[in-house]
């Protein structure tokens, strides 16, 4: 091909907003549902912007782009690198989520079995068992926060099956301890902005919301260290995630440090739990909202339970299926995918991208595409019953190497626990006006946590 029959390629960035970067910035946090489909309007499906102490931020929200993005060779991007300014301090600098290269993939490679196959279906009474026990927790008649619930859940689930760590001392000090720093990390605006900002991230003694955040992160590592230490003394493997860390060598035969294994563990309670929960409540929310909804899908759950209940059941029931489907495309748990940063220049979708510029497919404006889900904005379930979608245009877990490891461990949760909680209990929404989903940390969330009532049996 001469250059004369070259396709051209662009060497200006897509178009974008010129306001300042700080203004951009806070756009970005503070109003993201309404600033980035007004970006899409105005610029198209792909649009550059910025953030403060980012580089230029490429919103890709058309799935063929996303879909060369990805089928590209991964050894082109870096990931781990674009996580690092905002994630490091909560999961420290070995965890999979800041890792790149050869190491990422080994890391990858090791943490991924637990949580696929049978060895997370053999989690399923686990799962089960925490959310009987902690639906029966609830008080009758008496308002409650869904998400609260779910987070409860999530969070023993985790304790649970990753750090196999039973009910005792240090199971109930470190579910407190975890749920109150990331409540303090996630509760309001201004924790939220130090999440994303370095110079909001100083420790101004105990009362200050980092020195907070701080503090309370040693008295968890306190926690997680003992545990360890604990483990290594003992001679049984278990089933549980750090069992089969501590197994684990490198091709030099030497085994993970406890730091090591301390990043990993963070990793997987805050990437794991956080999401789950809100996936969770947000499918409470949408099983109350539309009386259609809640019928079909309790007629599917009476058929479950009249067939014995199963629990690889779950997996088969294609109603839920189309629920829980629906529920993550929504409100995505994230806005974006992990950013993919070019190590050498790549051509896409006729622009060319240099090292230093961040490639985010938008999980939230492909998924409200009305070429692809007509009325986006209504929850319409039957949508995932007539119709497949690739996995570039239906991508709640993100796609490509550096793909969700936990996405069948939290589908299989999300359905477990949402079945289990239908059918062990009655609950009223106590939310007249459609909730909306807030910024909560890295992640989106309803706002408020959804109001709820656990009603008398009718029974
Ligand atoms: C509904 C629940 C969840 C959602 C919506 C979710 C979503 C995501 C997304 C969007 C990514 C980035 C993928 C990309 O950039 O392509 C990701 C990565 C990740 N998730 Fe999840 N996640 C969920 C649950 C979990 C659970 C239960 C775990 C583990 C216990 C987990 C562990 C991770 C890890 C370790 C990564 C990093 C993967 C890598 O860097 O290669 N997630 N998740």
């Amino acid at each position: 091909m001469d250059a004369m029959t070259m396709p051209s390629v662009n060497p200006q960035l897509p178009p974008g907003p010129t306001t300042p970067t700080l203004v951009q910035t806070f756009q970005q946090l503070l109003s993201p549902l309404q600033y980035f489909p007004e970006q899409q309007r105005k610029y198209g499906d792909v649009f550059t912007l910025r953030f403060a102490g980012m580089p230029p931020l490429i919103v890709i929200a058309d799935p063929k782009l996303t879909q060369a993005l990805f089928t590209m060779n991964p050894k082109q991007f870096d990931s781990g690198e674009a996580n690092r300014s905002f994630l490091e301090s909560w999961v420290g600098q070995n965890s999979l989520l800041l890792l790149d290269g050869d190491r990422h993939s080994r890391q990858k490679r090791l943490l991924m079995p637990p949580f696929h196959g049978d060895r997370m279906r053999a989690y399923g009474e686990t799962i089960q068992a925490i959310a009987q026990q902690v639906v029966a927790e609830i008080p009758l008649e008496q308002p409650f926060i869904a998400r609260e619930m779910t987070q409860r859940i999530s969070l023993q689930v985790i304790l649970r099956t990753v750090f196999g760590l039973e009910e005792g001392d240090r199971f109930t000090e470190l579910e407190q301890r975890l749920s109150s720093m990331v409540d303090s990390m996630t509760s309001s605006v201004w924790r939220t902005l130090a999440v994303f900002l370095k110079p909001l991230q100083q420790d101004l003694g105990a009362w200050s919301p980092w020195g907070k955040f701080l503090r309370q992160q040693r008295a968890i590592d306190d926690l997680i260290y003992a545990e360890i230490a604990e483990r290594r003394g003992r001679d049984e493997d278990g089933m549980d995630v750090l069992s089969l860390m501590m197994a684990a060598r490198d091709e030099d035969g030497e085994p993970m440090t406890d730091q090591e294994l301390r990043d990993e563990l963070m990793t997987l309670l805050i990437a794991g739990h956080e999401t789950t929960a809100t996936a969770i409540a947000w499918a409470l929310y949408w099983a109350h909202r539309q009386p259609e909804v809640h019928q079909q899908l309790m007629a599917e759950l009476g058929d479950w339970k009249a067939q014995g209940g199963a629990l690889e059941g779950v997996l088969k029931l294609p109603y839920l299926d189309a629920v829980c489907a629906e529920t993550l495309r929504i409100f995505p748990v994230t806005l974006f995918t992990f950013a993919r940063m070019p190590k050498q220049p790549v051509e896409l979708g006729g622009y060319r991208f240099e090292p230093g510029s961040m490639l985010l497919p938008s999980v939230y404006l492909t998924h409200r595409r009305e070429d692809l889900y007509p009325q986006a904005d209504q929850f319409r379930p039957e949508r995932f019953l007539e119709r497949q979608f690739s996995p570039f245009e239906y991508l709640p877990f993100g796609g490509s190497n550096r793909r969700c490891i936990g996405m069948a461990f939290a589908q299989y949760e999300m359905k477990l626990a949402l079945a289990t909680l239908l059918t062990e209990a009655q609950f009223e929404l106590r939310e007249a006006e459609p909730v909306t989903a807030v910024r909560r940390g890295v992640t989106m969330a309803p706002q408020g946590g959804i109001s709820m009532v656990r009603c008398r049996s009718a029974a």
